[in-house]
């Protein structure tokens, strides 16, 4: 394929965004998955916080939840989104400039928030911790984001608006209306700041956020990047085209009405909890007919699976998301749910979610990216990618297992009463039972750790030396060619 370096060209694709975000994908994942190596340690070894404030658990723990969902995940979606608005548009990204903005802000952000965050400095509302100045730059970037995608979708060059582009689009849109009703709050100082709503109407809005941050954050977008990459993968197309239109209706409306399931038996009125229980139940159809379309896209190519690592881990990712959305719909429930909150099981639930469906995912599309963005048609080692896989595979599988057995046993603990109605173990029981499960999942989540100590390596062999690639924007082809 002819190529050129001319990044600015206007005949050509700019891959030079694409580019900065895949590889700060790469060194966000390492970052903040080695914070939450070191959580995991230091819930078995209390002392290794050594006596430090910026160090103690509760500062670092929001600093990893910040950093694997919005600089790694965030990163991998920036990149991917780019790369596929241009691609299925047959257009150069709308406006360079606005684009190169986002990068460096959204880098900003998070150096913002490696350093806030272990200062203490805090909103605490979870995944909104980062205080007022952050969040504007956070409203600046993002709507620079959707000014460049939605500007590339307005001068595409296709008739049609592929679909991966409209998931992306709507978790463009949809993070922008929480982030900012979320986060509408009275500054007492620079870096203090109290939330504008009080008491369970403060909760509910939270929780609002909270869960559409998870369905728009980290599933919506990341369906997006599956309606793209395993088609190209698998070099097969969608399995049904028609599914992933009722997919995206379905799934967006549903996933708005299911918040309250994270609040319930609080003093969120009844009806609301019920509310949020059967949405979260109805919310099982279209997150399974998404999963069956993305696997069933693999209809004739199966056999690829046996020697295609990048495959594996996309086919994975899809497993796994059918798991989480499963078990999420069924801790919903409840009579489950007064089981399973505040246990160790919803700490699985999150981490078969964030490690086996959002990981897995963005891991197998740069796989497949990152060569391209160079001129390359593969990366420097399959092996390693095969090992990678493996590797990541085990430690997702160590990581959820042990947190499933140490919370439904907790959960279990804590209820048990003796016949005269005294509870059966004191806490500190359940707390010491937990730990041969809290070394595996350290063992899980070294592992995983490891998988991508393995990849940064792979890219590094891939990259250096090569020239950075922008291919040319073919003339008149169909969408689906690309
Ligand atoms: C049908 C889809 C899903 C449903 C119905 C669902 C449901 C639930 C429920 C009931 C909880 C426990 C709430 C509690 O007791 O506090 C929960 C927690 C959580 N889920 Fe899901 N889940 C789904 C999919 C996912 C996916 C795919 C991910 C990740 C990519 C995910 C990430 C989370 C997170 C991060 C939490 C913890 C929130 C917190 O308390 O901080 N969920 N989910
Ligand atoms: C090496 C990989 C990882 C390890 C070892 C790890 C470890 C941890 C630990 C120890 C916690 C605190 C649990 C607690 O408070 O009891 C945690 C929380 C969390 N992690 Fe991870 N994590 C990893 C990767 C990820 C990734 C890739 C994501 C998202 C894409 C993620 C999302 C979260 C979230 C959302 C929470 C908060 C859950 C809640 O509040 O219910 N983690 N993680």
């Amino acid at each position: 394929m002819a190529v050129t370096t001319a990044s600015s060209r206007a005949d050509t694709f700019n891959y030079g965004v694409v580019r900065q975000f895949a590889v700060m994908t790469v060194v966000w994942g390492i970052v903040g998955m080695a914070v939450g190596v070191l959580l995991a340690a230091q819930l078995i070894w209390p002392d290794l916080n050594f006596n430090t404030p910026w160090l103690s658990f509760g500062r670092l723990r929001p600093l990893h939840t910040n950093a694997v969902i919005f600089a790694f995940g965030g990163s991998a979606l920036f990149a991917t989104s780019y790369y596929v608005v241009q691609r299925t548009c047959q257009a150069r990204l709308f406006c360079g400039p606005l684009a190169s903005f986002t990068f460096w802000g959204w880098q900003a952000i998070i150096i913002a928030a490696v350093i806030t965050l272990p200062m203490g400095i805090t909103s605490s509302k979870e995944y909104a911790e980062l205080e007022w100045p952050i969040d504007i730059l956070i409203t600046l970037v993002w709507v620079a984001y959707a000014v460049v995608f939605f500007g590339t979708i307005i001068k595409r060059k296709t008739r049609h608006i592929y679909v991966a582009n409209w998931f992306f689009g709507a978790y463009i849109l949809t993070i922008a209306i929480l982030h900012i009703v979320n986060n509408i709050e009275m500054p007492v100082s620079m870096w203090k700041s109290y939330s504008a709503y009080a008491g369970v109407q403060d909760a509910m809005i939270q929780w609002w956020y909270g869960h559409n941050a998870v369905g728009f954050f980290l599933t919506t977008s990341f369906l997006g990047m599956m309606y793209y990459f395993i088609p190209k993968q698998a070099e097969r197309p969608i399995y049904s085209y028609r599914l992933s239109i009722v997919h995206f209706w379905a799934l967006n409306f549903t996933y708005m009405w299911a918040g309250p399931h994270h609040l319930q038996y609080t003093s969120l009125p009844d009806w609301a909890q019920s509310l949020g229980m059967v949405f979260s139940l109805i919310l099982l159809a279209p997150s399974w007919g998404g999963m069956i379309n993305g696997i069933m896209t693999l209809s004739g190519a199966w056999h690829k699976l046996r020697t295609d690592p990048i495959l594996k881990f996309l086919v994975v990712a899809l497993s796994f998301y059918g798991m989480a959305t499963f078990e999420g719909s069924m801790m919903s429930i409840k009579t489950v749910n007064a089981l399973s909150h505040y246990t160790d099981w919803t700490i699985g639930h999150v981490h078969s979610g964030a490690l086996g469906w959002v990981a897995m995912i963005s891991i197998g599309s740069l796989y497949y990216l990152i060569p391209r963005l160079f001129g390359e048609k593969e990366m420097y080692s399959t092996r390693l990618i095969e090992w990678h896989f493996w590797i990541a595979t085990i430690g997702v599988v160590l990581y959820i297992a042990s947190m499933w057995i140490a919370g439904v046993m907790e959960g279990l603990m804590w209820r048990a009463t003796q016949p005269d109605g005294t509870l059966t173990y004191a806490f500190v029981e359940a707390v010491k039972a937990k730990y041969p499960f809290y070394l595996i999942r350290l063992l899980g989540g070294l592992c995983f750790l490891s998988g991508m100590i393995l990849m940064a390596y792979n890219v590094a062999r891939t990259i250096i030396g090569k020239p950075a690639v922008d291919a040319p924007i073919p003339a008149n082809l169909p969408a689906s060619a690309h």
